[in-house]
């Protein structure tokens, strides 16, 4: 199938997990259960650094996106894997330092700081700080002078290049507004951004980098302001270099996706690579590091969540599969966001000559709260297991207790 990967395989017409039956796993452990798989989080960052090395000279920073999820054991293996971290609350920070990641090595990229969140990451040797609006800046200034007076603190700047792009207009981080009006809030305007490095500099801050990060959850057809976006931090790393700031790394951010549904493009992600390696190269810059930050590209794909089959509903021609969990408490993307699919697995019977669309709802009170609609599959019965692909980011991580509902266990197989 599409969707098959080192993890997640088809066997005897049946879902296996890490070479275990779904079935199986369910009954051991109970559903709702959240499903993770070290050896595919793994193959997702050697591909990632194989595509990158393959054009660029320069090292490459994979900077992990852990709001996608934050699981200890994940944070922990990225870092066996030499992994670096964005982290965008001190919480974020503190629990990176838990995983053992060095300060060194973490990026954090918060908006609407308090002089509390600044006090909790100031306190931490070796970070970088991306500062997000010159009125950061200035936040960061008064507490450096007060309490803080002689401290090096390294420091990147957000800038936002004027165009983003995302899977939906809540996705999109990047530009003036977003695709249905909203403000964007994020990162430093273009004519502001030689202001914030100079007066950073003369306030003592040390600036290392320049960061931007345009949206999520990329597709093929995403590519042509993506690499317009690369060509204006470039410009405008040169032009920070030529007024006498030399950088140590340019940051690209995140928001190349997994395959969520079928018909989806992936976003070209080698051509993607090529397109920094060369203008990076034509530049002349004088780095010493290419950044990204992905969240779902490295951990999406290698969770399932599992679900059982309370009933089966049949209401005014329709059907629904309703199931043990709600959105919001183990995966609310699909409830959050309209354009968020994902693709459900009938465990037991992953093919079957007789599919019917089946709507899978959740136990939530809300219209929203279902997992998929109308997806083709082997009608389901009392009992069945179904597992929701693409569950490791943005699942857990985003979930509450909604309706006083619990979160679903996590286990790794
Ligand atoms: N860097 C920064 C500064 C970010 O804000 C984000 C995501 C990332 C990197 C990672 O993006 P990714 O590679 O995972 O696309 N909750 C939404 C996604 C919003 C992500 C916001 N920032 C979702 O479930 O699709």
């Amino acid at each position: 199938m599409w969707w098959e990967n080192e993890f997640i395989k088809v066997r005897k017409r049946g879902l296996f997990l890490g070479g275990r039956s779904a079935e199986k796993i369910a009954e051991r452990y109970g559903t709702p259960l959240l499903i993770y798989s070290r050896p595919q989080i793994t193959a997702n960052y050697e591909t990632l650094l194989r595509i990158f090395s393959r054009t660029s000279r320069l090292p490459l920073r994979v900077c992990y996106a852990m709001k996608a999820n934050p699981h200890r054991e994940i944070l922990r293996l990225l870092r066996r894997h030499g992994a670096w971290i964005d982290a965008v609350s001190p919480r974020e920070v503190e629990a990176a330092l838990r995983a053992g990641f060095s300060a060194r090595r973490i990026l954090f990229t918060g908006t609407s700081l308090s002089p509390a969140d600044l006090r909790r990451v100031f306190r931490i040797d070796g970070l970088t700080i991306n500062i997000d609006a010159l009125e950061q800046l200035e936040l960061m200034q008064e507490l450096k002078n007060k309490e803080f007076r002689g401290k090096r603190v390294r420091v990147s700047v957000r800038w936002n290049p004027g165009i983003g792009r995302g899977f939906n207009p809540r996705a999109i981080t990047a530009g003036a507004r977003s695709t249905d009006g909203t403000p964007i809030k994020f990162g430093v305007e273009k004519g502001k951004v030689l202001t914030v490095l100079e007066k950073a500099s003369s306030a003592g801050f040390i600036p290392v980098g320049l960061h931007q990060h345009l949206g999520s959850g990329w597709v093929d057809d995403d590519y042509e302001v993506v690499s317009a976006a690369v060509d204006r931090i470039i410009a405008m790393a040169g032009r920070a270099e030529k007024e006498g700031f030399p950088l140590e790394f340019l940051d690209f951010g995140g928001g190349f996706g997994p395959r969520y549904q079928e018909r989806q493009r992936v976003f070209p992600l080698a051509r993607y690579a090529a397109h920094i390696a060369r203008r990076v190269a034509e530049a002349g810059l004088g780095i010493e590091a290419i950044a990204v930050e992905p969240g779902k590209y490295l951990v999406a794909d290698a969770g399932v969540l599992l679900l059982g089959v309370q009933y089966l509903k049949e209401s005014y021609g329709l059907l629904f599969a309703c199931v043990n969990s709600g959105t919001y408490n183990s995966l609310p993307r699909p409830a959050i966001y309209p354009q968020a699919r994902h693709h459900i697995v009938h465990c037991g019977r992953v093919y079957d000559r007789k599919m019917k669309p089946v709507t899978v709802a959740g136990n939530l009170c809300e219209t929203g709260d279902v997992f998929g609609k109308e997806i083709p599959m082997p009608v389901p019965q009392r009992g069945d297991i179904l597992a929701v692909l693409d569950a490791g980011a943005y699942g857990r991580s985003m979930a509450s207790n909604f309706n006083l509902r619990d979160i679903p266990r996590e286990v790794f197989v």
